[in-house]
């Protein structure tokens, strides 16, 4: 290799739950001078709109239970991109670093003496928080909160420490576990969570499409059943569920729109 070789750069950006508006600066500011954007599924329309015309575009979107881009292809793909001198945008949904394998990425291209900088987005919790009126942690309500995945390879049993999870003032943000909500939701009561804990799961988070739903932990499944499960759908568990303020905040959401209109 010449000395004289151009190295690339490997952005790895959280472009956070959907709404662009929740972009960090850094992250819009980078989108907006991509030449190459390595994206997921989970990016929204609205932020894919905002990459530059010519640049080039790869999507190795996974869904649920289909995986046309295996992770390790795709961890080749960024060091194969950005060793030929690339300065490559990987957009990821929410923050890399929750539930996004952006660690597993970031530690092939530590190996591959690939530079690469990573740009923190709103995880889907702290989006759908907002979104809902819905508090991760209250005072009286809930000390703390667990972000958890509910998501296991398929043909095994979802392996989590229940017992430590079943705090009544704990809220819990499960990641991925649209398809084991009536094991979690039995489990947990198992575990000791009263069965008619607040529940809500919301589809779409923080997108003109989200949607809201509102049940109590023996329920969770039934209303998860029904959800479409090729959309992003976020559990959150807890007593702060009580807080939820959903007509207030459609009414802002709809006057802003007038405002903008
Ligand atoms: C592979 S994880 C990636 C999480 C992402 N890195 C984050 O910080 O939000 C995908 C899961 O995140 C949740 N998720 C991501 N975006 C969402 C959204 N806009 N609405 C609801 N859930 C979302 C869903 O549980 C989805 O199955």
């Amino acid at each position: 290799m010449s000395a004289l070789h151009v190295q690339g750069h490997v952005y790895l950006i959280g472009a956070g739950p959907g709404d662009p508006d929740l972009l960090t600066v850094r992250a819009l500011r980078l989108i907006e001078q991509a030449e190459v954007v390595v994206h997921d599924r989970l990016v929204s329309p609205e932020i894919m709109a905002l990459v530059p015309e010519g640049a080039q575009r790869i999507d190795v979107g996974k869904a649920p239970d289909h995986h046309p881009f295996p992770q390790a292809n795709i961890n080749a793909l960024l060091v194969s991109l950005a060793s030929r001198g690339s300065k490559v945008v990987r957009l990821k949904g929410g923050d890399p670093y929750m539930f996004g394998r952006g660690s597993e990425e970031v530690a092939e291209l530590r190996t591959a003496g690939i530079s690469y900088t990573v740009v923190p987005g709103i995880t889907s919790a702290q989006g759908i928080a907002s979104a809902t009126g819905v508090p991760l942690t209250h005072r009286g309500l809930a000390t703390g909160v667990r972000f958890v995945t509910g998501h296991c390879r398929a043909g095994h049993e979802l392996d989590l420490a229940w017992a430590g999870l079943a705090d009544p003032e704990t809220t819990l943000a499960v990641y991925m576990g649209r398809g084991h909500a009536a094991e979690i939701a039995a489990r947990l009561i198992g575990a000791g969570l009263p069965a008619d804990m607040p529940a809500m799961l919301v589809v779409d988070g923080t997108r003109a499409s989200e949607e809201q739903h509102f049940t109590t932990l023996d329920h969770l499944g039934e209303v998860a059943a029904g959800l479409d499960a090729k959309r992003p759908v976020l559990m959150m568990i807890g007593q702060v569920v009580t807080l939820a303020d959903a007509l207030a905040v459609r009414e802002a959401a709809a006057l802003e729109r007038v405002g903008h209109g």
